[in-house]
C-alpha cells in the first residue's frame, strides 16, 4: 500500500436516541442557526419538530432554507450563502439525505468566500474556510455525513461535479436508524446500490498488499447483500436500518480505503447521466457499474476473480480467471435485479440520442478519468451504449 495520512474530524453520534446530543453540540455555537432541509420529508415524519424544539430550547434563532433538491443545485446553495451573509449565521444544521448535506457543505464554504461557489465546485478557485455545520442524517447512502465531499449540479450548463475541501467535514453528525425508517422503498434501494458502489469503486485499484482493506470492503458488500432483501421485506425494521446506515458511513468515510486510490470512473459516468437527465444517483450506478466492470475486467482480472469468489461465492472449479470474474459481474447484476434496481438507461427513458451529450459531460473536468482503468470520451460512449 502507499503511505498515507488519515484525517477525519467529524464526531459521529450513532444509534437510537442520539438526537439528544444536539442540545449540547449546539450550545458551542452562536445564536443564528440556518436549518437546511429538502422537500419536506422531515416535516412529514416529525423530525423537523424534534429538531426545532431542541434549537428553540437552546435559545437559538432559526433561519431556514428548505427545498434542497435531490441532486442539489448550485442556485439553491447560492440562496443559502446569501442568507448566511445577510443574517450573520453562526452555524448551519443540515437535516436530510446526502443532497441536503452536500448543499450545506457548499453553503458553509461559500459563506466564507467572496467568489461564486460554482468556481469552487469546478476547482477554478479553492475554499479558504467554512462556517461550522452539523448534520442529522435521514437516508443511508452517500457517506456525506462523515466525509468532506459534496456533489453539486448546475442546471444551466447541465454539469454535475464532485468537490471537497479540508473545511467541508461536518463538525458532528447524528445518525439514528429510526430517522431512516420512512425512506421509501425506491430510495432505500438506490441508497444500498450507492453504498455497494462506493465499496466497488474502492475495490478496483492496482495497489499491492491491501489485505485488510480488501476484507473490509468485501465485508461491506457482503453485509449489504445479506441485509438488503430482509430490509426491503420490512422497511421499518430497526436492526436492518441500523446495519445499512452503518455500512453507508463506513463505505465512504475514508476508513476502508487507506493506502490506495479506487477507480471512481463509474461515479463520473453516473454524474454525467444525472447532469443531463436528473435521475437518482443510485439508480444510475445500478445501470452503469456492471457494464463498467465488463469493460475494465482485462485491466486486472485477478481483482475481479477475487471479488467473484469472496463476495459472490462463484465456484472457480474448471473455469478461467476471466470466466470467474465475469460470473461475479453477472451475479452482481442478478442481485441488483433481485432488489428491483434499474438495469438499463431505457428504464429512465434515456435513449441513444443523448449519449454524445452525456459523454461530453464526462470529460469536462479532465480529458481522462478513472484510476484503475483510464477512460476517455470514446470509452464513455462504449459503456453508455452497453447500458442502453
Ligand atoms: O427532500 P426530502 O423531502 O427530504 O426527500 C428526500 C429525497 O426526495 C427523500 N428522503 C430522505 N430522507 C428521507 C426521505 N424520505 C422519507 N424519509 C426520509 N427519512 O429521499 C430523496 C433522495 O434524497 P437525497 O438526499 O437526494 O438522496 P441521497 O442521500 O442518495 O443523496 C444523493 C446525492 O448525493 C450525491 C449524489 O450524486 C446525489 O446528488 N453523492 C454525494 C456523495 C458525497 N457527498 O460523498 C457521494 C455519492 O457518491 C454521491 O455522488
Ligand atoms: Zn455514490
Amino acid at each position: 500500500m502507499q503511505k498515507f495520512t488519515f484525517y477525519n474530524p467529524t464526531k459521529l453520534y450513532f444509534g437510537k436516541g442520539q438526537l439528544t446530543n444536539l442540545s449540547d453540540e449546539i450550545t458551542k455555537y452562536g445564536e443564528n442557526i440556518l436549518l437546511v432541509y429538502g422537500g419536506g420529508s422531515i416535516k412529514r415524519n416529525g423530525l423537523y419538530d424534534q429538531v426545532t424544539q431542541i434549537l428553540h430550547k437552546a435559545g437559538k434563532k432559526i433561519f431556514e432554507l428548505s427545498g434542497v433538491e435531490p441532486n442539489p443545485r448550485v442556485t439553491t446553495a447560492r440562496k443559502g450563502i446569501e442568507i448566511c451573509k445577510k443574517e450573520q449565521i453562526d452555524f448551519i444544521l443540515a437535516v436530510g439525505g446526502g443532497s441536503t448535506i452536500d448543499c450545506t457543505k457548499a453553503i458553509a464554504v461559500g459563506a466564507k468566500s467572496e467568489t461564486d461557489i460554482w468556481d469552487i465546485v469546478t476547482k477554478k478557485e479553492t475554499a479558504n474556510g467554512a462556517l461550522d455545520f452539523g448534520t442529522v442524517l435521514t437516508l443511508a447512502a452517500t457517506g456525506s455525513e462523515m466525509n468532506s465531499g459534496s456533489v453539486i449540479t448546475n442546471w444551466e450548463t447541465n454539469e454535475k461535479h464532485g468537490w471537497g475541501s479540508p473545511y467541508s467535514f461536518p463538525t458532528f453528525s447524528i445518525l439514528d436508524p429510526d430517522f431512516t425508517k420512512t425512506v421509501p422503498k425506491d430510495q432505500t434501494i438506490y441508497g444500498m446500490v450507492d453504498i455497494m458502489s462506493h465499496a466497488l469503486e474502492h475495490y478496483f485499484h492496482h495497489e499491492e498488499n491491501t489485505l485488510l482493506q480488501d476484507r473490509m470492503v468485501e465485508g461491506i458488500l457482503k453485509t449489504v447483500i445479506e441485509t438488503a432483501p430482509k430490509l426491503l421485506e420490512d422497511l421499518k425494521n430497526t436492526d436492518h436500518r441500523e446495519t445499512i446506515l452503518y455500512n453507508g458511513t463506513m463505505a465512504l468515510n475514508g476508513m476502508v480505503n487507506m493506502g490506495y486510490h479506487g477507480d471512481w470512473a463509474t461515479h463520473n459516468l453516473e454524474h454525467a447521466v444525472s447532469a443531463v437527465h436528473d435521475i437518482p444517483h443510485g439508480g444510475g450506478l445500478a445501470i452503469l457499474f456492471p457494464n463498467w466492470m465488463k469493460y475494465a475486467i482485462d485491466e486486472n482480472v485477478g481483482r475481479f476473480k477475487q471479488l467473484a469468489i469472496r463476495v459472490f461465492d462463484v465456484d472457480p472449479e474448471g473455469k478461467s480467471d476471466k470466466e470467474i470474474g465475469l460470473e461475479g459481474i453477472d451475479k452482481l447484476r442478478d442481485f441488483w435485479n433481485s432488489i428491483d434496481a434499474p438495469s438499463t438507461l431505457g428504464d429512465y427513458g434515456i435513449t441513444d440520442d443523448s449519449i454524445d451529450v452525456m459523454a461530453d459531460k464526462t470529460v469536462i473536468a479532465k480529458s481522462e478519468f478513472g484510476n484503475f482503468k483510464k477512460l476517455n470520451r470514446a470509452d464513455a460512449i462504449a459503456i453508455y451504449k452497453a447500458s442502453l
